[in-house]
Parts: C-alpha cells; structure tokens; sequence
C-alpha cells in the first residue's frame, strides 16, 4: 500500500491516460510529436516506482482527447489535470510530483484555450 491514497477513493488513486492518436491521412497529431515514447516512459517509471495497481497508479492509452493543438497531451485523474510534454524528464517529474505525491506540475500544465 502507498502512504498517498487519501485523494480518490477509487480503484485507482491516480489514473493517467495519454492521448496516442495517429491519423493516417497525415494530419498532426499526437503521435507524431512523441507521444508513445511518453507513454512508455511512463509505464516504465510508475512500475520501476512500484506505483502500479489497484489504490496506486494506472496509466492508460487513449485516441484522441480533442485537445491536439497542444499534443502531446496526457489528462490526470480524479484531478482532471492536463499536461503536455516533451521528453522524458517531463514525464518523470509528472511522475514523481503527481503521480507519486499529488502536486501538480504547473509548467507542463496545458491551458484551457487549447483546443483541437
Ligand atoms: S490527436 Fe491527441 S488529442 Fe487529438
């Protein structure tokens, strides 16, 4: 059991889903900007963490969360939290600060005006 699960109360306590979104007619989207490697970064690091699991952490794939102007995205919840990133060193922090203690990486926060 994790020392952080006062928040949710939920099967998970934090649920990350990352859009993985590739349109074949050649239209950007997320997976063009690194969105897979996120992802997978991701995994990797909430399991190296042992944060996986029930009462803990999952992360999750998606299609297209309609905010593609701002890809590559990823939403938090139960906060509802949305992040853009980079490489992974914006993961880990998304990990460590979040996902882990339940702070919120304002830098990597994705403003409201972006849209599709
Ligand atoms: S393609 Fe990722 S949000 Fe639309």
């Amino acid at each position: 059991m994790s020392e952080n699960q006062d928040t949710a109360g939920g099967y998970y306590q934090r649920h990350i889903f990352f859009c993985l979104n590739e349109r074949a007619n050649g239209e950007d989207c997320c997976a063009l900007h690194g969105a897979k490697a996120g992802f997978d970064h991701c995994k990797q690091r909430v399991k190296q963490e042992g944060l996986a699991g029930k009462g803990r952490v999952r992360v999750n794939k998606a299609g297209c969360l309609d905010r593609c102007a701002g890809g590559p995205v990823a939403v938090v919840y139960p906060e509802g939290v949305w992040y853009t990133f980079v490489d992974d060193s914006d993961i880990d922090e998304i990990v460590e600060s979040h996902l882990k203690n339940g702070k919120v990486v304002e830098r990597l926060v994705l403003p409201d005006s972006v849209g599709r």
